[in-house]
């Protein structure tokens, strides 16, 4: 690379942030911003989110910056660090788009409400973390409402997700009786605060656990007594602290805290911000590509369509994997065997759009896309010719079959649903022998069926009628060479095909998995089909 650009890399932390609604994300999301200046916003998407805010004491803070925190790519830096997070949305929106943000992230930040512990959508979430092996940093939220056993949690975490905890600091009490966190490795009581009314971590007093008296003053004596037991089972119990460990997305460190009233988000952040790693290598087809020594390369992990109704536009989404991006260059689209200038790469502040010039191996940027992108897809120099590894597509556990209504627009159906399916908003499929005139679709969340029912009727005045199969575990056939008649299977099985003519299998239960595999020897099948 001409240039070294090592120190700018280094300086990066890209994260995804993930939680079950209602945990706190978006209040951490927005404490996180108190502390680091807010340098960009890509993909702002105003929805209900914004709406429920804008009653809140932070829309001032989004008015004199000009930001939006529901963006689902942030960018702020603090302690000397460029941080973006990547957002994974809610159940709302719940898609496929969800899990590939997590490709796009070096670390996840899991956002756990102390009340309710692991819920269903952080197991989901999770199990893509574990799959890529991505540090997972856990922050439990809500000290300063009644709150689980702290040690129930924690063996709920490991044995929900099957990851080792270990707790950096350790809550005292909860509720009304909650009086701050202890700090392990000093040793030390961090007073609670209540900060709601002011920006910053307000004045909390940190005492060291062996000044007795100045201790029980502070927290109270039973409280003091109560932590001195705590400590005492948890170090017995506890992983010991191993940063290697957590690197290897094997061991989660554990804070607590209450991010509505801002107590424990800086510790937090601090803490964060050591142990998480700067970009980290990847894989591509011809060989490891490390961040800082290769020239500028990205690829593409979200297609998002129409984010302005005034524009009508695709914006893709490229996670920036090396070197550095420079808005006048020109760049090779590896897939489309193409030379050309990203078009308008952008990152987006609230409603207006900001042409970034310069970005760098672990930033986020948004491009104007006529069409010409993939999920998955690589840009890299002219001169190079490689691709990221494929995103693997994730199995949906929902299905449909799509009729048209009015046969006339079989134009307007056909274009509509595959671009929808190209932005991997959903998956389509078709029987074995059938063209396009019959559409299974598949969905990771139910709620994108009528995502896919409004935006056709509204984008592409195409109405559909859907009707619900009983299917819920699809398999991708990897032998190259099946002979697909010959193939035995339960009466309930379906045999289908995707867009790329890859053969696949629909089971009712998993049970006739199982079965199929039993009576046909050697038949290899996957849950998750490869670009
Ligand atoms: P999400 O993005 O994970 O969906 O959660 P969000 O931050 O929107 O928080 C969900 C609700 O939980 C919000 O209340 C928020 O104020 C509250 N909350 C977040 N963190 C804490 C915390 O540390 N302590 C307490 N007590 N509450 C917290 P809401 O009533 O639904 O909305 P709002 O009117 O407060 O905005």
């Amino acid at each position: 690379m001409g240039k070294d650009y090592t120190e700018e890399i280094n300086k990066r932390r890209t994260f995804a942030i993930i939680s079950h609604p209602d945990a706190g994300k978006t209040t951490l999301t927005e404490k996180f911003l108190l502390y680091g200046g807010a340098i960009n916003l890509a993909g702002s998407v105003k929805g209900k989110a914004t709406a429920r805010h804008a009653v809140s004491d932070w829309m001032e803070i989004e008015k004199e910056r000009g930001i939006s925190v529901t963006s689902s790519v942030l960018q702020f830096s603090y302690g000397g660090c460029c941080i973006n997070i990547l957002d994974t949305p809610g159940h709302q929106d719940f898609s496929e788009d969800t899990y590939r943000t997590l490709m796009a992230a070096d670390s996840a930040v899991m956002v756990i409400d102390a009340s309710k512990g692991v819920e269903a959508q952080t197991r989901k979430l999770f199990k893509v973390c574990v799959m890529r092996r991505i540090p997972i940093f856990t922050f439990i939220n809500k000290l300063d409402r009644d709150a689980n056993d702290t040690f129930a949690l924690l063996d709920e975490i490991e044995k929900e997700l099957g990851i080792a905890t270990c707790p950096v600091n350790w809550p005292i009490g909860c509720g009304k009786n909650f009086k701050g966190v202890y700090d392990r490795k000093t040793e030390s009581i961090i007073t609670y605060e209540d900060t709601r009314k002011g920006t910053k971590e307000g004045e909390t007093t940190v005492i060291p656990v062996c000044e007795e008296g100045q201790a029980a003053a502070a927290i109270g004596q039973e409280a003091l007594d109560n932590l001195r037991e705590e400590i005492e089972l948890l170090d017995g119990a506890s992983a010991p602290f191993d940063l290697e460990l957590v690197r290897a997305g094997e061991l989660t460190p554990v804070f607590f805290g209450s991010a509505l009233t801002n107590f424990g988000v800086e510790i937090f952040l601090r803490n964060f911000l050591e142990m998480a790693t700067p970009p980290l290598p990847r894989k591509a087809d011809d060989g490891i590509v490390s961040p800082t020594e290769r020239e500028f390369s990205a690829f593409v992990f979200k297609i998002q369509a129409n984010m302005n109704k005034a524009h009508r536009d695709r914006v893709a989404f490229m996670r920036i994997c090396s070197g550095r991006f420079d808005a006048s260059m020109e760049v090779r689209h590896v897939q489309g065997n193409k030379v050309l200038r990203l078009s308008q790469p952008q990152q987006i502040m609230a409603s207006e759009r900001k042409i970034v010039d310069e970005a760098y191996a672990g930033d986020i940027i948004g491009v104007f896309d006529p069409g010409t992108f993939s999920i998955g897809d690589t840009v890299c120099m002219p001169k190079e010719r490689f691709a990221y590894e494929g995103i693997p597509t994730f199995a949906p556990e929902h299905f449909a079959r799509v009729r048209q209504l009015d046969t006339m627009k079989r134009k307007q159906f056909v274009k509509g649903i595959t671009q929808i399916a190209q932005e991997g908003a959903i998956q389509i499929f078709q029987e074995l022998s059938a063209g396009m005139e019959e559409i299974i679709v598949g969905v990771v969340g139910v709620l994108q069926f009528d995502v896919l029912k409004y935006r056709l009727e509204n984008e592409y005045n195409v109405e559909i009628r859907l009707e619900n199969l009983p299917y819920e575990h699809i398999r991708w056939i990897e032998n190259k060479d099946i002979d697909l008649d010959g193939l035995t299977g339960t009466s309930d099985m379906k045999k289908i095909k995707d867009m790329k003519g890859n053969p696949l299998l629909l089971f009712v239960n998993a049970w006739s998995v199982g079965m199929t595999m039993d009576r046909n020897e050697g038949l290899i099948l996957s849950e998750f089909g490869r670009d």
